[in-house]
């Protein structure tokens, strides 16, 4: 049994309403957590932790809502930056010598605004209370394709090299007030993002995975939960692949 130490803990997840997020946010309760959920949506049910009705990409909204936290339990000791939004289309899709369709600006920011954006308005929302306590846990969402791109992608797999990059800036700003920095990048796990993708896309993935399965969303939950734990007290600025071997399947 590892000890987490992470019982009592304030913990905030984004995007906490369905998919990964809400396996990370019950997973965190069972844990003994205090959790709040921010989302733009409600979930379904809350077994144990709080919803907030949350923008990611609206500062005020996101200043607030750590300040409600703030108040209500004094401490913010776990960011989960998890909500995330796919808009997929090729760059270009040429066709019989025309250009049949593109990757359109909507579609580009729409991406950036959530998973990148939205990352560092949580992060810079909640950081000045961890410092004040010299104590705290980052945690971003970013993905096996922001290592290594994907056909269809280039949107999403932009912000999520992007965060990766802004978990090393910050593990270098904020470790020395003890606050540690970390990422995850999951492989395909079995959420509506995923289950929308075509079933021929779906089957590559599986047949790209040593491990011959799609991740389950507590896969991930359990990954967040060690980086949050005392467990990997000395992890800080990487970048933790759960993706059941795809990237050497590939
Ligand atoms: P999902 O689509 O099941 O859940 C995402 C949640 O984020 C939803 O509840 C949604 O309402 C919320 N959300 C969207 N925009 C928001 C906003 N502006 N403000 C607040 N909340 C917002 O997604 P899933 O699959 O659970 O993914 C979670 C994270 O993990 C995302 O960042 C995703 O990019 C990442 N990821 C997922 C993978 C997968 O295979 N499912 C693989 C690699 C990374």
């Amino acid at each position: 049994m590892i000890e987490t130490g992470l019982a009592g803990k304030a913990v905030v997840v984004t995007g906490g309403a369905a998919g990964i997020g809400l396996a990370t946010a019950r997973r965190f309760a069972e844990e003994g957590c205090r959790v709040s959920v921010w989302d733009v949506n409600p979930p379904d049910g809350t077994d144990g932790f709080d919803f907030q009705k949350v923008d990611v990409t609206s500062s005020p909204a996101v200043e607030a809502a750590a300040q409600a936290v703030l108040e209500r339990w004094g401490a913010i000791d776990v960011l989960v930056n998890n909500a995330g939004i796919l808009r997929d289309a090729q760059l270009v899709r040429f066709r019989d010598g025309a250009v049949t369709g593109l990757l359109s600006d909507e579609q580009f920011d729409a991406v950036i605004q959530v998973n990148l954006r939205g990352v560092f308005v949580c992060t810079r929302a909640v950081v000045p209370s961890m410092m004040a306590a010299r104590s705290g846990v980052i945690l971003n969402a970013s993905s096996v394709v922001g290592l290594y791109g994907n056909f269809g992608q280039t949107n999403y797999v932009a912000s999520k090299a992007a965060v990766i990059g802004m978990t090393q800036t910050w593990a270098r700003e904020l470790g020395k007030f003890g606050i540690r920095v970390n990422a995850v990048a999951p492989g395909f796990i079995a959420t509506e993002m995923v289950r929308s993708m075509p079933e021929k896309v779906l089957d590559g993935m599986r047949g790209h995975t040593p491990l011959g399965r799609m991740g389950e969303p507590e896969d991930i939950a359990n990954a967040y939960l060690w980086l949050a734990s005392k467990a990997a007290s000395f992890v800080h600025g990487t970048v933790l692949s759960v993706d059941g071997g795809i990237v050497v399947g590939t």
